[in-house]
């Protein structure tokens, strides 16, 4: 059986060790490896890389893991490590890809794959010179809410879909009265944080596979909570958005809204819910459920505020039934793209489908900027 052997970059990292290493690498692993699409086996080897010795030393024997090193260079010189994974924080990602690119690695990457639309594309562009395969995650479209929806577009059930409209978010505490539970550099931009920066590389991957790529954006940006209180218990100020409220024009004439918000109490059934209209039926996905109505199914309300409403509109709605099993989502991602990297197919999320997610981010800091709609001109590998 061949294995693959894979540079891990960041391991030590929350996305690194949960979702690549342990719940992806390591259960690849563990299992015996994965049959490919053609029927032949692989198994993975992961090389821990980090900066830290000791912690690389600690997850290595937690895991039975015989190979790590504080040496990137030495990694990337050696022939057996076939594959570079990259879950860096953002700001130390792009150098370390450029290295593994002119060390001719296949690249596998967290997003956003660079801070500017110039880098990430100068990336895509390195990558396509080099000729080396490149990946970048995808993780949402594997959710089981969205494959739902995916089988409901193809399946034509929609008939032509008119719009979408996204809710993401939660109430993030301050930090005063009750910690905090995301990271205080989210609310300051000068250490990479902000709502936009964060969710709209997601956005931009999950319009342009199920329902077109962006051709425009409007956001409107806002600081609802100017001051936090850090891990420390000290009092900050918030210099990056903490809510997002953006209009998307898609290819083919979708109109998509998203809000994402930090600064929103739940009232739905998920932290994530796209509500999705067409000609023939509409459908509400989160990340797991999904509920839809068909056009026979419509009921004909009248406006008439001065009477009470009796009609249960949520009992119209029918719930998608589980029929798949569905594997940890960063596990799928990773097993197509061995697969496409073994079989040499093409692989459609890689470093330009980065650039366009870092590219939404920009246009959308631009357009809250600048209060007015920003167009996205398509990104290309010549240039
Ligand atoms: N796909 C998703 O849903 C998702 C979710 C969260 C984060 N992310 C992305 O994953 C990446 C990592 O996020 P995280 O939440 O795991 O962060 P983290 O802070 O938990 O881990 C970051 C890793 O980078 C290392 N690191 C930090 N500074 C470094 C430096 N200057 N040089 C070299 N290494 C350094 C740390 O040691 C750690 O291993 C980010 O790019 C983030 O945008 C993706």
């Amino acid at each position: 059986m061949r294995e693959i052997g894979i540079i891990m970059n960041g391991v030590s990292g929350r996305m690194g060790y949960r979702q690549h290493l342990v719940r992806s690498i390591l259960a690849i692993r563990d299992e015996g490896g994965i049959e490919l699409s053609d029927g032949t086996k692989v198994t993975v080897r992961p090389l821990l890389v980090g900066r830290t010795e000791s912690k690389l030393a600690e997850i290595a024997k937690r895991h039975g893991i015989e190979d790590w090193t504080t040496d990137l260079d030495a990694a990337l010189a050696d022939p057996r490590w076939e594959i570079y994974a990259d879950f860096l924080v953002t700001k130390a990602r792009s150098s370390a890809l450029r290295k593994a690119i002119a060390a001719g690695k296949t690249i596998y990457t967290e997003k956003p794959t660079a801070e500017s639309v110039e880098e990430a594309l100068e990336l895509a562009r390195l990558a396509a010179a080099a000729g080396v395969k490149t990946g970048v995650v995808h993780d949402k479209l594997y959710l089981p809410g969205l494959r739902k929806l995916k089988r409901l577009i193809d399946s034509g059930f929609f008939g032509r879909i008119l719009s979408v409209r996204g809710e993401f978010g939660y109430w993030v505490f301050e930090g005063d009265w009750q910690p905090a539970q995301r990271p205080s550099w989210n609310y300051r931009v000068e250490d990479g944080g902000g709502i936009i920066v964060d969710m709209f590389p997601h956005w931009n991957y999950v319009l342009e596979n199920l329902f077109g790529e962006v051709r425009s954006v409007y956001t409107q940006a806002s600081i609802h909570i100017p001051e936090r209180w850090d891990e420390q218990g000290d009092k900050y100020e918030t210099t990056a958005e903490d809510a997002a409220y953006g209009i998307f024009e898609l290819d083919g004439g979708v109109v998509a809204q998203i809000n994402s918000s930090w600064t929103v109490r739940v009232n739905r059934d998920e932290l994530v819910e796209f509500h999705v209209d067409g000609t023939h039926g509409s459908a509400v996905v989160g990340l797991f459920g999904a509920k839809i109505q068909h056009r026979n199914a419509t009921p004909k309300p009248v406006w008439n505020p001065d009477l009470a409403d009796t009609h249960d509109y949520d009992a119209d709605w029918a719930e998608v039934p589980t029929n798949d099993v569905f594997a940890n989502g960063f596990r799928q991602q990773w097993e197509e793209f061995l697969d496409s990297y073994v079989l040499g197919t093409d692989y459609p999320f890689d470093l330009l489908a980065g650039a366009r997610g870092v590219q939404l981010a920009a246009a959308g800091l631009q357009s809250a900027e600048e209060g007015r709609k920003v167009e996205l001109p398509e990104l290309s590998l010549e240039g």
